[in-house]
C-alpha cells in the first residue's frame, strides 16, 4: 500500500497509474466499520487489475465556528491498518497547509440542497464539503467515487457537484452499515454516554416504523410520517433533543412532488453534544 503525503507525491503516483482505473473513498479518518465497507465496495468497483485510493484529511473548511474541528478524532495509524485490511492500494493523507493556501481566495458555494436538513444547524458545512471535494476530485482524478448513505444530504449534494462542474467522475451510494442494535456506525458514537448509546438505536426504529406505515400501510402524508417518526423518538430517547425530521424527495431534498421518484426520511437528533444523524428511503 502506498502511502501519499503530499501533492507532488500524489501527481507522481496519479502519473504512474494513468490508464488503470481509479476509485476514491474520501474520508476524513477515525475510520469504522462503515468506511471498511465504503472501501470494499471501491475494491469491488475497481476489481483487481483497478486502483483503490483513500484519502484521510480532516478538512476544516466544513467545520463551523464552536464545532468539533480540533476534538475531531485523528487515529492514523489504526486508519493505515484498517484501509490495508480492506484492499486499499493507496492512501492519500495531505497535511491542512498543502491544500490550503493562506492567501486562498477561490471556494465554492452550494446555494440549494445545502439550504435544508443538516445545513440549516452548519451553514457553510456543505461548502467546505463541495470544496474540498471539488479540490480532491482534480488532484485524484478518480474514475469513481463512493460515499456512504448515512450522510444522503452530502451524497445528493456531490451528485450535483459533479453534475453543474461536470466532473467526469461515477458517484455511488453505499448503505449504511449499523450495529447489532440497529445504530448507524459514526465515529461521533464515541461520544455518547452509557445511557445515550442505549438509547440512540431508537432513531433506525422510528425510520423503520415509519417505512412500514409508508410501504404497508400506504401512508402518503409527509407530515404524519414525520409526527410519527417523532412520537418514536420522543418516547424512546428521552435523552435525545430532536433538531429536525424531515420527509423530502430524495434527490431534491425538497418537499416531495408529484414527479418524486423517492421519499427519504431524514433525521438528526443531539445526544449531549453528539449529534447523531440517519435517514431511510421509502421503497
Ligand atoms: O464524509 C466525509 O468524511 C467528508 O465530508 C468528506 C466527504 C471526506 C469531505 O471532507
Amino acid at each position: 500500500m502506498n502511502i501519499i503525503n503530499n501533492i507532488r507525491q500524489l501527481r507522481s503516483w496519479t502519473s504512474i497509474n494513468r490508464g488503470t482505473r481509479c476509485v476514491f473513498v474520501p474520508t476524513m479518518g477515525a475510520l469504522h466499520e462503515g468506511h471498511a465497507a465504503l472501501i470494499r465496495a471501491a475494491r469491488e468497483l475497481a476489481g483487481q487489475s483497478g486502483n483503490v485510493i483513500v484519502s484521510i484529511f480532516v478538512n476544516p473548511t466544513q467545520f463551523g465556528p464552536g464545532e468539533d474541528f480540533s476534538k475531531y478524532p485523528r487515529t492514523l495509524i489504526e486508519d493505515l491498518g484498517l484501509c490495508r485490511d480492506n484492499g486499499a492500494d493507496a492512501i492519500f493523507a495531505p497535511k491542512a497547509e498543502d491544500l490550503y493556501l493562506a492567501d486562498r481566495s477561490i471556494q465554492l458555494f452550494e446555494t440549494s440542497l445545502s439550504k435544508t436538513l443538516c445545513g440549516t444547524s452548519r451553514p457553510g458545512h456543505f461548502d467546505g464539503v463541495c470544496t474540498i471535494v471539488a479540490k480532491l476530485f482534480n488532484l485524484v482524478q478518480p474514475d469513481d467515487a463512493v460515499f456512504g448513505k448515512k450522510d444522503y444530504q452530502q451524497l445528493a449534494i456531490i451528485r450535483r457537484l459533479v453534475r453543474d462542474l461536470d466532473f467526469n467522475v461515477v458517484i455511488h451510494g453505499i448503505d449504511t452499515v449499523r450495529e447489532a442494535d440497529g445504530l448507524a456506525m459514526s465515529s461521533r458514537n464515541r461520544y455518547l454516554t452509557e445511557e445515550e448509546r442505549a438509547q440512540a438505536p431508537v432513531l433506525r426504529a422510528a425510520l423503520l416504523k415509519a417505512r412500514e406505515a409508508y410501504v404497508k400501510g400506504g401512508e402518503r402524508d409527509g407530515k404524519a410520517l414525520q409526527r410519527l417518526v417523532l412520537d418514536q423518538i420522543a418516547a424512546g430517547a428521552p435523552a435525545g433533543r430532536v433538531d429536525y425530521v424531515e420527509v423530502v424527495d430524495a434527490s431534491t431534498l425538497q418537499t416531495p412532488t408529484e414527479t418524486t421518484e423517492l421519499v427519504l426520511i431524514a433525521v438528526a437528533v443531539f445526544f449531549g453534544s453528539a449529534r447523531l444523524i440517519d435517514n431511510i428511503e421509502l421503497k
